[in-house]
């Protein structure tokens, strides 16, 4: 299937956050099909047979981790959202809250019955107060509606879900992290392997953390069915996926459209192509922590294993491209200073790489690089690659990496005019340039 696809981003479903609008537009179908006719070993086979992968980064396959979670012996499970989004240029999660904050609840009551969780938790940074009291709000509405609480839809199932207000730190985001931070303390991941969250999670209890884009996605399956959702997509990427499209583009924008889809018609048909005058230099598929794709590769779909096999990675979604007016260094060098901010510091090998990635890059940008300097990134990269408790010292390594890779012969040129002052110019990703599609039909 080709041309977006208004899965999630359904405008029955949209029309505002409210339940009225959310029921109107076919909202809690699944969980009456689900509480009226399923098991929870159903549910979890559905799940399986859609292909459903993890929307937070990883792409993990959802149903695997729910099994895991269901099969532990002990009285206690827990299951946990992730709408902290702290990647440069993912905006998918925060669009999703504010304007469909009862599919994720919705979403999340499901997967509570599928691992028999009688607690949810929904972390909301209190970076995004509109977001809080959008989830805050969904909460009461289906707390009054018998949707949510004691004894749902009149079933016998009972859960409640905590809208958790947490520290906007980017590590925050870090699954252990925000486990840690839901039971009080500073957002630092905890090491593993061996124990996971699926055995050792909230509370030290078998928990299911999955991205709030995932916990859509199941509502809709299991109102729609897994035959409906893999009719998007491809047979390893089924579905579709939130895109957000930052950077040096006519318009950024923020569109849902089936996995696979064509990176070039996203860039041209959706984001309007180019700015005037410029041509496309380079991607972040996967924001900053899946490196470099360059502008030859444009025709590369957009799902996991192709991304993977060039070298990057699909991530949350988020895009950020460069323009030939962009500066590839400049723009690394301030992905670098932004993982030496987040790293919560715990890991050595993390605080002091992402430090030194950051200042050696820093000296090509000033007018002191060397060829030893390239060499030292070299090295660090080499170093730290995998050596913490967390991705973020391997999603560091991999962007200075892949600027290696791709942008040597650039990253020399800079070295050779050292002192001559070049414009610098770093593409945006930020929030407040984005059209969402509701406002952005293809070629508009
Ligand atoms: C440094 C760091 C930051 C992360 N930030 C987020 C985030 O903001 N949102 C998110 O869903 N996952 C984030 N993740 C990934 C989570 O650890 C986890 O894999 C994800 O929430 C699982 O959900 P999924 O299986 O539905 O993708 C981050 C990972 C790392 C290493």
């Amino acid at each position: 299937m080709e041309g977006p696809d208004r899965v999630l981003t359904d405008p029955a479903l949209m029309g505002d956050p409210s339940l009225v609008s959310y029921e109107k537009g076919g909202g809690y179908k699944g969980l009456r099909r689900v509480l009226s006719a399923l098991s929870p070993t159903d549910v979890i086979a559905e799940i399986k047979e859609s292909g459903l992968r993890g929307r937070g980064g990883s792409g993990f396959p959802t149903a695997l981790k729910w099994e895991k979670v269901a099969h532990h012996r002990v009285p206690v499970r827990y299951v946990v959202a992730n709408g902290s989004e702290g990647e440069p240029g993912s905006h998918k999660d925060h669009y999703l809250i504010s304007r469909s904050p009862h599919q994720i609840l919705e979403g999340m009551i499901i997967a509570c019955f599928a691992v028999s969780a009688k607690s949810g938790h929904l972390f909301v940074k209190e970076s995004f107060p509109e977001g809080v009291e959008i989830l805050k709000k969904a909460r009461e509405e289906a707390l009054e509606a018998g949707l949510l609480g004691n004894n749902i839809l009149g079933t016998g199932f009972s859960v409640d879900i905590e809208i958790f207000v947490g520290p906007a730190a980017y590590i925050a985001g870090e699954e252990t992290a925000l486990l840690e931070a839901l039971e009080g303390r500073m957002p630092r991941p905890r090491p593993k392997p061996p124990f996971y969250p699926t055995e050792m999670g909230l509370h030290r209890k078998p928990t299911v953390v999955n991205n709030v884009e995932t916990y859509a996605h199941v509502a809709r399956i299991m109102a729609k069915g897994p035959a409906w959702f893999r009719e998007r997509g491809t047979p390893k990427s089924p579905g579709t996926m939130i895109f957000s499209v930052s950077g040096s583009v006519r318009r950024p924008v923020v569109v849902e459209l089936p996995l696979g889809f064509s990176l070039e018609r996203l860039l041209y048909d959706y984001a309007g192509g180019p700015l005037p005058g410029e041509s496309f230099q380079c991607f972040f598929t996967g924001g900053p922590s899946f490196g470099i794709l360059p502008a030859r590769e444009i025709d590369t779909p957009l799902e996991y294993d192709a991304l993977r096999a060039k070298g990057t990675g699909l991530g949350s979604a988020g895009i950020i491209v460069l323009g030939s007016g962009d500066s590839v260094l400049a723009t690394a060098s301030s992905f670098a200073a932004f993982y030496e901010k987040g790293s919560c510091g715990q890991c050595p090998p993390c605080r002091l790489g992402t430090e030194s990635l950051h200042d050696l890059l820093g000296r090509i940008e000033n007018g002191s690089g060397s060829e030893e300097i390239l060499e030292r990134i070299a090295k660090v990269t080499k170093m730290i690659k995998g050596r913490g408790n967390c991705g973020l010292i391997t999603a560091s390594a991999f962007m200075a990496e892949s600027l290696l890779e791709h942008f040597s012969p650039a990253l020399r040129e800079e070295i050779a005019a050292s002192g001559e002052s070049r414009p610098r110019r770093i593409p945006s990703w930020q929030y407040d340039h984005f059209v969402p599609q509701e406002q952005a039909s293809a070629r508009g």
